[in-house]
């Protein structure tokens, strides 16, 4: 591997292995969205956790200090919304030179394995591939379901997994579900979880990550269960203690209660 990719991934999993991706890029099919509103305010008090952002250049040049960022993953793929037609009906929005432009880490986009537009999602990966090669890029992989939630079972995912890994993603960000080891098993490159729909109560977002975790996954990309929930500090320094010291799901609980009641500091 050349030395850009290498630094580039170096950027992104930490010397343990790990990563803690934050995702602010849902405006780019859902508008707006709760808590995301001005996302240079959302992420001010909770960048100090990620180890990289996951946004698209609209956001990124419009609410991110370019002196006081994190590493960036850009989101490269979209062209659909959440009022339209078919959210899986996915092109590439934005173009290599761009990424090198803006000096990012790694570049992400959706494939929609299973949809109308599995072939013209997956084309579109290798196409991506293609040329972020050239410039020592790596692709970051999300595997979408569009509104199709209940698609999120080990056999699906592991073949979705195995399907962007085969094309060349460098990382493949995907759902937890049950039998998560069936999933990072198959997939020859690290697997990141996704957040999915915001959890009405901590715990189970604890026990997830830190399943999927024991289970083969190198880190998380979770915006909405931290940026959407009453204390979202708590939260990122409960999730970045489950990705980096090896806390369990219960000692994040209990880090989680000591920030929201004050008893702890909000620095790592
Ligand atoms: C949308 C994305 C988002 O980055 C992803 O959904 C993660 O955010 P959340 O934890 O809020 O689900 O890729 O397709």
């Amino acid at each position: 591997m050349d030395w850009g990719m290498q630094n580039r991934l170096a950027q992104l999993i930490k010397p343990d292995g790990h990563c803690m991706f934050m995702p602010i890029d849902h405006g780019y099919f859902l508008g707006p969205t709760s808590q995301l509103e001005r996302p240079g305010e959302t992420i001010k008090p909770i960048i100090r956790y990620a180890d990289a952002l996951f946004v698209t250049r609209g956001v990124l040049r419009a609410a991110i200090d370019p002196a006081k960022s994190k590493p960036v993953i850009l989101r490269v793929s979209g062209g659909t919304s959440v009022v339209g037609g078919d959210l899986a009906n996915e092109g590439l929005t934005t173009s290599v030179k761009e990424a090198v432009r803006l000096n990012v880490a790694a570049v992400g986009m959706s494939v929609f394995i299973g949809s109308k537009y599995e072939r013209q999602t997956l084309l579109n990966l290798g196409k991506l591939v293609d040329e972020c090669e050239e410039y020592g890029i790596p692709v970051m992989a999300v595997t979408a379901v569009g509104k199709e939630l209940e698609k999120r079972d080990a056999r699906y995912l592991s073949l979705c997994c195995r399907i962007a890994a085969e094309l060349g993603a460098k990382v493949v960000k995907t759902y937890w579900c049950e039998d998560f080891d069936k999933v990072t098993n198959g997939c020859p490159v690290p697997v990141v979880i996704a957040g999915g729909p915001k959890f009405d109560t901590e715990l189970p977002v604890f026990e997830f990550v830190y399943d999927g975790m024991q289970k083969g996954a190198i880190g998380v990309n979770l915006g909405r269960n931290i940026w959407q929930h009453p204390h979202p500090v708590a939260m990122a320094k409960a999730l970045h203690a489950i990705i980096h010291k090896k806390a369990t799901a219960q000692d994040a609980n209990e880090i989680f209660n000591d920030v929201k009641s004050g008893k702890e500091s909000v620095v790592t």
